[in-house]
């Protein structure tokens, strides 16, 4: 307790500075409580308002993919040139390091394997688990169109109250069904869809054709999922254009842990995200990490 000693009277009140309300910097999160909104600052950077998400959860329903056999060895290494991890729970207390911490957003959905129908999907994590492992955020696919849409959108709305009881975030991604077309009109709808029924942040892959307009017409922020592995200058560029489209940031797996410099390209990534470095000059800058010992992966 205090010492209750030769208490000094309280003077300093600087009655000449107005008290300020400070706008929170992320899209549509001006609304949010305390918590939840510096559970965004721990993923969202506020210096740029973006984020550099490493996608690493696609075990969950691939198994072992290239560039995850090991992710102690292979994934561990890259923490500290991210923002944020996105990951299931598995992965994080097997083997993710508790310090230095980096922001998790959890893999909070799950259920079927590549070897059955993917959208048939059920809640993974209890908020109680992922207020446990101290997630920033949980994250949840929405199958607008497809076979399961409802109760995959149920799966997301009941994180979404949960979520909303703990100040927790919940990040809906939208999948895209093998016989679904990739236009930024079908985006537009699912992007929308999501926040519209609570997800506080989204994310989805780029689109050539209209991205601006599904940034736009989403009220909250947009992260870019990587999709599958382009050559790393296509990858730079998309996600470039997706930045400075209007995404909040990326989410990406693939386009970074089965480059042949994952940290050199994960090191790009941030000076496009971060720095809105353009494409060639991301693409130099990745030649010079990969080849140069300060970068290299280890070579
Ligand atoms: C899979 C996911 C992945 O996290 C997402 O696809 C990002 O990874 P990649 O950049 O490899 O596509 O949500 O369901």
């Amino acid at each position: 307790m205090a010492d209750t000693d030769d208490i000094q009277q309280a003077k300093y009140y600087h009655h000449d500075v107005p008290q300020q309300n400070r706008a929170f910097y992320l899209k549509g999160a001006g609304a949010l409580d305390w918590g939840m909104q510096n559970r965004f600052a721990r993923v969202f950077r506020p210096d740029t308002g973006r984020t550099v998400m490493l996608a690493i959860d696609h075990g969950y329903f691939l198994g072992p993919t290239t560039g995850l056999e090991r992710v102690d060895v292979d994934i561990v290494p890259l923490l500290g040139h991210v923002d944020a991890l996105f990951c299931t729970r598995g992965i994080l207390r097997s083997v993710i390091p508790s310090a230095p911490a980096v922001p998790v957003v959890l893999r909070a959905s799950g259920g079927p394997s590549i070897l059955r129908d993917l959208s048939d999907e059920e809640i993974a994590v209890d908020v109680e688990d992922a207020l446990r492992l101290n997630a920033c955020g949980v994250g949840v696919q929405v199958f607008v169109g497809g076979p399961n849409e409802t109760k995959s959108v149920h799966n997301m709305t009941r994180l979404v109250d949960a979520g909303l009881r703990y100040g927790l975030p919940v990040l809906g991604v939208t999948a895209v069904g093998k016989d679904m077309v990739r236009d930024a009109r079908y985006f537009r709808l699912a992007t929308r869809i999501a926040a519209e029924l609570g997800a506080q942040m989204v994310k989805t892959y780029y689109v050539e054709d209209g991205f601006e307009t599904v940034t736009a017409s989403c009220p909250v922020p947009i992260v870019m999922a990587g999709g599958k592995k382009l050559p790393e200058l296509e990858a730079l560029t998309m996600a470039y254009r997706a930045i400075q489209q209007g995404a909040a940031g990326v989410d990406m797996g693939r386009n970074i842990f089965q480059s042949e410099a994952p940290l050199a390209m994960l090191r790009a990534v941030n000076a496009v995200v971060h720095e809105d470095l353009p494409p060639r000059q991301a693409l130099e800058l990745f030649e010079t990490l990969r080849h140069g010992a300060a970068g290299s992966d280890g070579a």
